[in-house]
Formats: C-alpha cells, sequence, structure tokens
C-alpha cells in the first residue's frame, strides 16, 4: 500500500475524513504524540490499527472525542467525578477509562468492559474528529514496542506502506501521551502518568492512588490494570540503563564505548558521546524531547546508552516511566 502525505488543510482533512469513514487508517497529530486512527465504530478497521503496528491483540486503545455527547454514547454509569475532570482538563492529555456502552466494539477494549477516553487539545485532531462525525480509536502511532512518534516523519519512518495516509502536522507540544486513570472501580487509580500531572489530578480527586505498574516491573503473574503496562515499551535497540543519582558525569565518563543521554547542565562535564535532552529546570523540555532522544540514540553506534534519570515530580513520573520501560527495569543508583 502506498501511504498518502496528506497537508494539514482542507483538502487534507478532507481527504483524511474520507479515508476514515471508508475503513481505512490515518497517522493523525495531537498535543501528546501522533496517534495511529480509526473509526472506533469498525472493527474491521480497528484490526488494521492492531496489524500495521503489530500490537498485541490484549492490549486495548484509547478512544477521542470532540464532544460531551460523544462520551454519553460510549460510556455508561459516568461518575460525577469524570465529569469534574473532564471539565477541568478536556480538551487536553487526560484519558478517562469508563464502563462502556455496547456501541464501542470490543475490538477496541480488547475484550474489557470498559472503554478509555479522551478529548484532544490539538486543532488538527479536533477538526477530523468533527469533519468525519466519528469516534477515533487511536494508539501511538509507532511500531509496537518501539519510542512513540512525535512527528509525522516518525511515524513514516515506522509505519510507510502499512497505513493509507499521514496528516503531516506539526511536533507534538506535551511530548509524552496522555495521563491514563480509571474511574471504573471503587476508587480512582493512575494507570499511566502522561501530559496532566499527578498534582493537579489530586486537587479533583484526593483519594487517586498509584497502580503498582507505574514505577515498578509486573510479575508474569500479575493482572495488569492497564494492559499496555506489561509490554516491553519505549525502548532503543542499544542496550539502555537508567541513571539516578548527582555524579552522573564522573559515572558516565568512565563508560568509553557508551553514550550519554544528560541534562543541558551537566553537558560540558561529560567527555564521551552524549545527547541533551533538555534542562532539567525545565522538565517539560525534557517530555518534549525524549522521544526523539530515544530514537536517536541507535543511531549513535554504541553498545550501551545511559540516560540521566528526572526527579519523580510534575511531568517527571511521566518521563521516569517511560525512561525505566525503556531501560526494561534496569537502574543504576549512584
Ligand atoms: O496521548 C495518548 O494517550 C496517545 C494519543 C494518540 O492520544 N495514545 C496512546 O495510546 O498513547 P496507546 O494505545 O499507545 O496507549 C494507551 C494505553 C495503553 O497502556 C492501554 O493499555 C491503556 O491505555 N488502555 C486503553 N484502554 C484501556 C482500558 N479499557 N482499561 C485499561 N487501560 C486501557
Ligand atoms: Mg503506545
Amino acid at each position: 500500500m502506498v501511504t498518502k502525505r496528506l497537508n494539514v488543510d482542507n483538502i487534507g482533512l478532507e481527504k483524511a475524513s474520507e479515508i476514515l469513514k471508508n475503513g481505512g487508517i490515518v497517522g493523525i497529530p495531537t498535543e501528546t504524540v501522533y496517534g495511529l486512527a480509526a473509526n472506533a465504530y469498525n472493527s474491521d478497521a480497528i484490526t488494521k490499527i492492531f496489524k500495521a503496528k503489530g500490537r498485541p491483540q490484549d492490549n486495548p486503545l484509547i478512544v477521542h472525542i470532540a464532544s460531551i455527547d460523544t462520551l454519553y454514547e460510549i460510556a455508561k454509569d459516568i461518575p460525577k467525578t469524570a465529569l469534574l475532570c473532564a471539565e477541568k482538563f478536556w480538551p487536553g492529555p487526560l484519558t478517562m477509562v469508563l464502563k462502556k456502552t455496547d456501541k464501542i466494539p470490543l475490538a477496541v477494549s480488547a475484550g474489557l468492559s470498559t472503554v478509555a477516553v479522551r478529548m484532544p487539545k490539538n486543532k488538527t485532531a479536533r477538526e477530523l474528529i468533527l469533519k468525519s462525525g466519528l469516534p477515533l480509536a487511536a494508539p501511538s502511532a509507532n511500531t509496537s514496542g518501539s519510542p512513540s512518534p512525535t512527528t509525522a516523519n516518525h511515524v513514516i519512518n515506522d509505519l510507510d506502506g502499512k497505513i493509507d495516509a499521514v496528516l503531516m502536522g506539526e511536533s507534538c507540544t506535551v511530548g509524552v501521551e496522555s495521563t491514563v486513570i480509571t474511574l471504573a472501580g471503587e476508587h480512582p487509580v493512575l494507570l499511566r502518568p502522561g501530559g496532566v500531572t499527578l498534582e493537579q489530578l489530586k486537587e479533583v480527586l484526593p483519594d487517586i492512588t498509584i497502580s503498582d505498574a507505574v514505577l515498578n516491573e509486573l510479575k508474569k503473574s500479575e493482572n495488569a490494570e492497564s494492559p499496555g503496562m506489561k509490554y516491553k515499551h519505549y525502548a532503543p535497540k542499544t542496550e539502555t540503563f537508567l541513571v539516578e543519582g548527582e555524579n552522573f558525569p564522573e559515572f558516565v565518563n568512565q563508560k568509553e564505548d557508551s553514550v550519554a543521554v544528560c541534562f543541558l547542565e551537566e553537558e560540558n562535564d561529560i567527555k564521551i558521546n552524549k545527547i541533551v535532552y533538555g534542562s532539567f529546570k525545565t522538565p517539560e523540555s525534557l517530555a518534549q524531547n525524549l522521544f526523539e532522544v530515544l530514537r536517536k540514540v541507535d543511531s549513535m553506534g554504541a553498545k550501551t546508552v545511559y540516560i540521566h534519570a528526572p526527579t519523580k515530580d510534575g511531568i517527571g513520573l511521566a518521563i521516569y516511566n517511560r525512561l525505566i520501560r525503556a531501560a526494561a527495569f534496569k537502574v543504576i543508583k549512584l
């Protein structure tokens, strides 16, 4: 299949909308990462997403909507807390897991009785949802297991020839995926940290707890509350270690054949090959560059990469969560 490159203009949006209405799959920008979208009501289209990404069948998709009316079409028994969260964080990088209605096929929820929903802020994504008149199921538009895409070219690098089209939009402003919470159980639980921080969520959901899978490796016997958490993810091919502690430059300077991923502030003290992923004073910049940097690591030709971990507060928790998976839970504490 030839993957069409579509400009973000009326013609491009019209073409993307036609493809989606006809059961095709399209790479689209969102504020977090690029998504691979299909009509959420069309099981055949959903199957194409799983095939193009090589995604495990038991990992459900997020449904993207542009109006609260659609929320009532796809979710039921919606708790008041969900409406409070929607008011505060939508449109934006928050995904809520709720009980699903029969309109959502089991292909989207991977057999679960719940559906993950989010209302993206990105203008192109919103316009496409409105133009097509469809809720769009969309996972990140990467090959399963590799770093998520934050530019249209990342999508093309991974999926060219496997999907119908890509909307060639701008780089993603947040850079890490949405925060996923479940409101389908008795208490709210954070399943995946992301663009909305835990501190922000606690203002609306003071009793929210963090799923074990956010910072720990799940044991084989453990049941994942969010299936995505049990898979290897975001990983460069180069062997990756996450390093915590202050003497990072001293530590990596002894690792001659390796690459260091470091903060701007320590760049000048590091003598081996390095990639700067932003300033530790502006963790938003670390989030924005994170996946671009993880994609770049493999082009450096090193055997090993050591990444300096951010602190786990604010957006740092989301960055740490992605990095610990990229490192397959190999953490060095200095
Ligand atoms: O920012 C984002 O969330 C991006 C953009 C495109 O919106 N999407 C994204 O999708 O990151 P994906 O498929 O890469 O990650 C979705 C995560 C997975 O970890 C999946 O297991 C979880 O959400 N999830 C989806 N539906 C769920 C459900 N019903 N219950 C629990 N977890 C669910
Ligand atoms: Mg993903």
